[in-house]
């Protein structure tokens, strides 16, 4: 007998929803592997995501991803988290099992490191120190993984130092908070660069940042991809160094997503890439 469940159904959870480019990516997916089914936009406010999560389950939704303001909410209406995404304190993706119970995930952060790693495959984690600008929940996520993924030394510097030093009180003794004006000296030696601050992205000022200690063979991350180049990034490719925007990150966080909710581990293709470079 066919499962009430054959046509598979999964979203975002956000508040609001309205631009996410994860129903493109899914979505594609779905009719390049000829799977029967739908990825959905769900606009919950915060009163309505436990009614929402409650009925992921009843619903035959395979899972969902979540978005502000949710990623932190939701711990408490999940059966289990996994280790990573307790580390970094949010949830990205969530997975009905087959009981029906639900497990959260965070793929943000190994998504960006993928990227990277698919930009420069000479680049590892553990290649040298790595500064990450930013300490929101976009840092965390990437400094958490950077962590469980080797890296020995990951240097941190905000604006808000506070938030900087949570980081490092969060995932363990590899962090070292560098103070916001200490910025460029924190360039020296480092094998990446990440920005995971706001600064760059369409609408607010530009990040300012002198890349002159910067050595030669760094590559060099943005997490934003609105513009999908920053000043930053046009100043690194510039320069010579090998560039990666947050495009990768969105699409290769989305993956191991697609996998556990239908059962096939998508490719990144041109054509995909294609149809998210047509929404912007
Ligand atoms: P996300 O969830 O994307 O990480 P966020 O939590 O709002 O977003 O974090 C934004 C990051 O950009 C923070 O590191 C923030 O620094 P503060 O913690 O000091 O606010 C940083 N940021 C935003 N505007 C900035 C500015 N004008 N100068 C320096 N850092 C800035």
């Amino acid at each position: 007998m066919a499962s009430p469940h054959d046509f598979g159904i999964a979203g975002l959870l956000g508040w609001p929803v309205a631009h996410s480019r994860s129903p493109v990516i899914h979505n594609h997916w779905l009719a390049q592997y000829g799977i029967a089914g739908r990825y959905v936009l769900f606009a919950v406010p915060p009163e309505k995501l436990e009614q929402a999560v409650r009925g992921l389950s009843v619903l035959g939704l395979r899972g969902c991803n979540v978005t502000t303001p949710h990623k932190q909410a939701i711990f408490p209406l999940l059966n289990r988290v996994d280790d990573l995404a307790r580390r970094i304190g949010a949830v990205n993706t969530v997975v009905v099992e087959k009981d029906g119970t639900l497990t959260g995930f965070n793929n943000d952060g190994n998504g960006f490191i993928q990227s990277l790693r698919d930009a420069d495959p000479n680049w590892r984690p553990d290649s040298g120190p790595i500064l990450v600008l930013g300490a929101g929940g976009a840092s965390r996520a990437v400094v958490a993984s950077l962590a469980a993924q080797g890296a020995k030394e990951i240097r941190v510097t905000n604006r808000t130092e506070d938030k900087a030093r949570e980081i490092a009180d969060a995932v363990g003794s590899a962090v070292k908070v560098v103070p916001w004006d200490k910025r460029e000296e924190a360039l020296a030696g480092v094998a990446m660069l990440a920005n995971a601050t706001s600064l760059g992205s369409t609408g607010k000022p530009a990040l300012e940042i002198s890349l002159d200690r910067l050595p030669k063979g760094a590559i060099v991350g943005d997490l934003i991809y609105v513009p999908p180049e920053t000043p930053l990034l046009a100043d690194a490719r510039a320069r010579g160094h090998i560039t990666v925007n947050g495009l990768g990150l969105l699409l290769n966080q989305a993956r191991p997503a697609f996998n556990a909710w239908f059962g096939v581990m998508p490719e990144i293709t041109p054509a995909l890439r294609a149809a998210i470079a047509a929404t912007f």
